[in-house]
């Protein structure tokens, strides 16, 4: 191992292959690897490349062609394939009329919620609140193995800066601490305490790796990710996913640094496979195999089927280059029978592990638990938890229930399935609770004004506005509801501009003409540039798509049942020229402050060169983004105090303890999100101005005070500096604070 000489006391925190495999909880001699082996032993060949092909029922012509291929042994897995009856019939084909009775494991995309939806899992973020979150993945599988799904390509662990990217609505935001402490919360409810419980789904931590670094937020587009970067942030989600136990990886499109991530050696063998001792399977994404031709990685699809054996991929998603091609490779001595039959242990261990050759049937009973009451209690649970208040001016919010009469206007206010978000192919917007609904419900019909305004988000015509107007007018106060429809983020949903579309901005500066109590909700997909929106309203609520039971979550708070508590899993831009901005950004050798910026409007006709600061920031935004990372308002007040260190100097492979009183000063009970941030001062490779290293949701209530704790251990601090990963000596700044920008400060050194 190679220590840079200038770092004497560097602690170097290599964690050894013997250690990660034991993390991964998955061990060579245990029974479902042992009963791996013993099946691979009778396989013959095409046994084998069946079992390593996933197929989408849509490439047969028809139900009897799908049928035959599962005899003849042709796939392992077929995705989107569902139902209680269907999947039983295929199940029964397979393990009663194929060669070796092997169970197929049938895959789908439940990303946040089956039936029951809850927020998309960036809105989920925004709750900080893992405990939830791995009770809502918990509820998904629940309702998906009702219908014979036993794997989700979830949780997706793609962390982006890039607002633009239409999948940034899928991921956990661009902190690796909270991404990483939510992909354990996924993992854990996906799969449930015991694999072998009918409930319990295989986890695919995806899209391994980088796939949220495309270039200018176009979707499927190259990525460059340094080293650093990519140890120290892309891959800690995944690295906390294999941890759990996450029983898959998926191979991602995108080409890093130059080698697409499905025949990339160095992130699947060396880093999956060899540093972290993952023992599971890893599975393509849709096509990513033969798209290497397309990147030009690959001269055809036999290539690109040597490529992804090579790297490690032991599924192929939907293309057929394995199927087609493994065979002669073999004879041809361009990969070996070992790989093909590492690839099959890996299948098949997962298929024991989940009891599918024990049980590879669906009750019919378990679908009774769709939609249960429980459930949407506790998607309505998430989504208050996941909004986020970013102004509350004149306490304009909670509004009281006796208000006289409420116009709720807004292209979003009452559209059932664009509230439910991208990437959701099962949950029903008949299912929805609209705010529409839920406000009429909670004041009775006759308070509530109801007009859209704008038909749908990207609506320009102003023939709406004066009914829009009139209503507002006659109401006490206005609520509306804008953003993006579901169409707008997601895969392939990537946008240029980052603004509310359509005439929604000017809608909303009209509405605050009539100068009536005005509260702005969002849903969108991606964080949005809402900086005047912010302007014109009283009070914003951010609330993401919050799924199934948005509307009444949002009256519960709108009507102050509970406070709003959610914070910002992403930094807001002020627009998208500003992107990339994120918490963890680096100093530079001229940064910005209040001191040496100009903001363009100040900028002399006839300037000198001096008058423009020669600093860090765009003349037209300023050097600061539109909120911080962590943000979000509570309808109470919560004091900070008492910032204490349990000692100034750090022991070189110690730890120090660091505590803070927050006390809520307010007149409600509600819940904090306290957050713990580091600065590493001076590193052999050059240190963010803040790391999240800690975070922690608190229920206080009025008048109390809560003390809240955090353990820094120096492998905390350690980070990848281009040679090894190692806590360095030297002086570090500690912050507890209620957001990225603010909070509680002191320091220490770690010696
Ligand atoms: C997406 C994956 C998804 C797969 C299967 C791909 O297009 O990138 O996230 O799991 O399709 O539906």
């Amino acid at each position: 191992m190679f220590i840079r000489k200038n770092i004497p006391l560097a602690i170097v925190v290599m964690v050894s292959l013997v250690l990660a495999s034991c993390l991964t909880g998955h061990h060579d001699n245990d029974e479902a690897v042992t009963r791996a082996n013993q099946m691979l032993a009778r396989m013959t060949l095409e046994d084998k490349i069946g079992q390593m092909s996933q197929l989408d029922p849509g490439f047969f012509d028809g139900e009897e062609q799908l049928k035959q291929a599962v005899r003849d042994g042709r796939c392992g897995s077929l995705l989107n394939y569902w139902g209680v009856e269907k999947v039983n019939e295929i199940q029964r084909i397979a393990v009663t009329e194929s060669r070796l009775g092997i169970p197929l494991i049938i895959g789908r995309d439940v990303i946040h919620g089956y039936r029951t939806i809850f927020p998309i899992p960036l809105g989920m973020a925004a709750s900080w609140n893992p405990g939830i979150v791995k009770e809502a993945f918990r509820i998904s599988s629940v309702e998906a193995s009702s219908q014979g799904i036993k794997w989700t390509f979830a949780p997706m662990l793609d962390i982006t800066w890039d607002p633009r990217w239409g999948r940034i609505a899928e991921g956990c935001g661009e902190d690796p601490v909270l991404a990483s402490a939510m992909a354990r919360a996924m993992v854990e409810g996906i799969q449930g305490d015991d694999l072998t419980d009918p409930t319990a789904l295989a986890a695919c931590a995806k899209h391994y790796v980088g796939y949220g670094f495309a270039e200018a937020g176009r979707d499927y587009n190259t990525t460059y990710i340094s080293e650093p970067l990519l140890r120290d942030v892309v891959l800690k989600p995944f690295k906390a996913a294999t941890d759990a136990g996450a029983l898959s990886i998926m191979s991602a499109f995108n080409d890093l640094n130059g080698v697409p991530a499905t025949g990339n050696e160095f992130t699947l063998k060396q880093i999956l496979r060899d540093e972290w001792g993952f023992k599971g399977m890893v599975v393509s994404d849709w096509a990513s195999v033969t798209e290497m031709v397309l990147h030009g990685y690959a001269t055809d699809d036999k290539d690109a089927a040597v490529k992804a054996i090579n790297a490690g991929v032991d599924m192929e998603m939907s293309s057929t280059s394995y199927f087609d091609n493994v065979k002669q490779l073999l004879e041809e001595k361009k990969i070996t029978e070992a790989q093909i039959d590492d690839a099959v242990r890996n299948i098949l261990t997962v298929k024991y592990r989940l009891g599918l050759f024990d049980n590879p049937y669906v009750n019919p009973e378990a679908q009774k638990k769709i939609l249960d009451p429980a459930f949407l209690d506790h998607a309505r649970k998430v989504a208050r938890q996941s909004t986020v208040m970013l102004k509350n001016e004149g306490n304009a919010l909670p509004m009281s229930e006796n208000i006289g009469s409420v116009a709720v206007i807004g292209p979003l206010a009452d559209a059932p399935r664009d509230q439910l978000g991208t990437w959701c192919f099962d949950g029903q917007g008949e299912n929805s609770v609209t705010p529409l609904r839920a406000v009429r419900e909670l004041l009775g019909e006759r308070k509530v004004n109801y007009v859209a305004g704008l038909s749908y988000s990207r609506d320009k015509s102003p023939d709406q506005f004066n009914a829009a107007v009139a209503a507002a007018r006659r109401s006490d106060a206005i609520l509306f509801f804008g953003g993006e429809e579901w169409i707008l983020s997601g895969e392939g949903q990537s946008r240029g501009e980052i603004d509310l579309p359509g005439s929604q901005s000017a809608l909303i500066e009209a509405l605050a003409a009539t100068g009536k109590p005005l509260v702005v909700v969002i849903m969108a997909g991606r964080p949005l540039a809402i900086g005047d929106e912010l302007q014109d309203a009283d009070a914003l609520l951010y609330a993401w798509h919050g799924g199934t039971m948005a509307g009444p979550a949002l009256t519960d708070l709108i009507f102050g049942k509970e406070s709003p508590s959610g914070k910002l899993p992403v930094t807001f831009v002020k627009g998208a020229g500003q992107i990339p901005f994120y918490h963890y950004r680096k100093n530079t050798g001229r940064p910005a402050s209040e001191k040496t910026w100009t903001p363009i409007e100040k900028i002399p006709v006839n300037p000198t060169q001096n008058s423009l600061g020669y600093r860090s920031f765009h003349l037209d935004y300023g050097y600061t983004p539109l909120l911080p990372f962590g943000y979000g308002l509570s309808y109470t007040t919560f004091d900070y105090s008492d910032l204490k260190l349990s000692s100034q100097v750090m022991d070189a492979s110690g730890s120090i303890t660091v505590t803070a009183r927050v006390t809520n000063s307010g007149n409600m009970d509600a819940d904090e999100i306290v957050q713990l941030y580091i600065r590493d001062r001076v590193g052999s490779i050059t240190r963010p101005v803040k790391e999240l290293k800690g975070f922690r949701r608190l229920h206080i209530k009025i008048g109390e005070t809560a003390d809240v704790e955090f353990v820094i251990n120096s492998a905390d601090l350690a980070f990848f500096n281009g040679a090894v990963t190692l806590t360095e000596p030297g002086e570090f700044d500690v912050w507890i604070g209620p957001n990225s920008d603010e909070g509680l400060h002191s320091d220490f050194i770690i010696e």
